[in-house]
């Protein structure tokens, strides 16, 4: 399990050179996290950001690694596959991917034998604008070939990289904060589809504060999840960072954005990032009974007799990541 577990964060780490490029003459056009990147207005196509998007939230599920043994869903090959066997048109391709990818339905699949093995994708909050480009960068890219990973990805890693150092601190923070948010899900998922929802209970229970801890390690940074209603006790937001969440509902009810937060101390540079509720998420933090199964909800009152993380609906603001980066790394 260690091992395998280290692994893959290994492999997730290679595979996120970078979070987002910036088109350094036009600040306002900034993009923002892809929680919240609702909110961005539609871009011309920009295949950077289209690779970096991708390898940033998609591959931590859909390898393109074609040796990778433990598979949560498809890899990027296949769905290519699938997709351009019956869409070799771009603007097709594109809006049938983008539509299933707005609202994942098993009807609207085209690949009914993955729904059948993995269960359906869970939804993630990208908007249509950002799902258009990365649909886009995959119709145009032919991952499909048997070659791509080995002689392609390496150059499209380098082709579309940018220096590290030229990004702010609060895209240096979101892009630790996707990368460990890529294997939480990804391992979420996984036990889930082994286990079920109340087996994937104890996965969570023993493995997400370990799997956050080890990200941290592997990263040189200090990265943890908390919120005002937590679950586990140690995931309890101290004052700063819930002022932070509940003006961010506030924000959210009001229809506004939410940007990250960074705060700036006399050795280190803290930010804040939103966790956004979706679907899947409320088998595990929905509302008792209706959204949360029995058994499932005594484990987790067995386990976490303080629980205050139930009643959350889809699109609430759940939580945060909280990324810690000491000054001068
Ligand atoms: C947490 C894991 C996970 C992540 C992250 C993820 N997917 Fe998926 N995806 C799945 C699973 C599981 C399936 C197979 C079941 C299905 O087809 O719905 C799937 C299927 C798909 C399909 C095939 C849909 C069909 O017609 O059935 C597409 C297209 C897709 N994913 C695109 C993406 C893109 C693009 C991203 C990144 C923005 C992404 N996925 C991120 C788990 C994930
Ligand atoms: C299988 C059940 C399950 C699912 C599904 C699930 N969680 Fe959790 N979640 C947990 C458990 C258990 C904990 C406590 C983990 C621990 O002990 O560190 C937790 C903790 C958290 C925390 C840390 C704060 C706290 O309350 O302790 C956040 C934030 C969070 N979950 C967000 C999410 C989001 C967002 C999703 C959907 C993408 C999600 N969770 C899906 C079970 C789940």
């Amino acid at each position: 399990m260690n091992i395998e577990m280290s692994f893959s964060i290994k492999f997730i780490f290679l595979l996120i050179p970078v979070v987002f490029v910036f088109s350094s003459c036009n600040q306002s056009k900034k993009n923002v996290h892809p929680e919240i990147a609702h909110l961005t207005e539609s871009k011309p196509y920009n295949a950077a950001l289209s690779f970096q998007l991708l390898t940033s939230n998609c591959f931590a599920c859909h390898s393109p690694n074609p040796e990778i043994e433990v598979r949560v869903a498809p890899s990027m090959a296949e769905i290519k596959s699938s997709y351009i066997s019956k869409y070799q048109q771009e603007e097709a391709f594109i809006q049938q991917m983008t539509e299933f990818l707005s609202k994942p339905l098993a009807d609207k699949s085209l690949m009914p034998a993955a729904v059948e093995q993995y269960g359906i994708m869970p939804k993630m909050e990208f908007s249509a604008s950002d799902l258009n480009q990365i649909a886009r960068y995959l119709h145009r890219t032919p991952l499909e070939n048997e070659n791509w990973y080995t002689d392609d990805f390496p150059n499209e890693k380098i082709k579309y990289a940018i220096d590290e150092n030229e990004l702010g601190i609060e895209q240096r923070g979101l892009k630790l904060a996707m990368a460990t948010k890529g294997v939480l899900g990804k391992n979420l998922l996984k036990a889930i589809q082994d286990k079920g929802t109340s087996g994937a209970l104890s996965f969570c229970n023993t493995r997400a504060i370990p799997l956050t801890d080890s990200m941290s390690n592997e990263m040189v940074a200090h990265i943890k999840r908390v919120s005002d209603f937590n679950r586990n006790p140690a995931n309890k937001a101290n004052f700063a960072e819930s002022s932070y969440i509940q003006n961010g509902r506030t924000l959210l009810a009001a229809g506004s954005k939410l940007m990250p937060k960074v705060i700036e101390e006399e050795d280190k540079y803290i930010s804040y990032y939103p966790i956004m509720t979706t679907e899947l998420c409320l088998q595990c933090h929905g509302i008792p009974e209706e959204d949360i199964q029995p058994d499932v909800l005594e484990t987790i009152i067995s386990l976490y007799p303080t629980d205050r993380a139930m009643g959350f609906k889809e699109g609430d603001l759940r939580g945060i990541w909280v990324i810690e980066m000491a000054k001068d790394k």
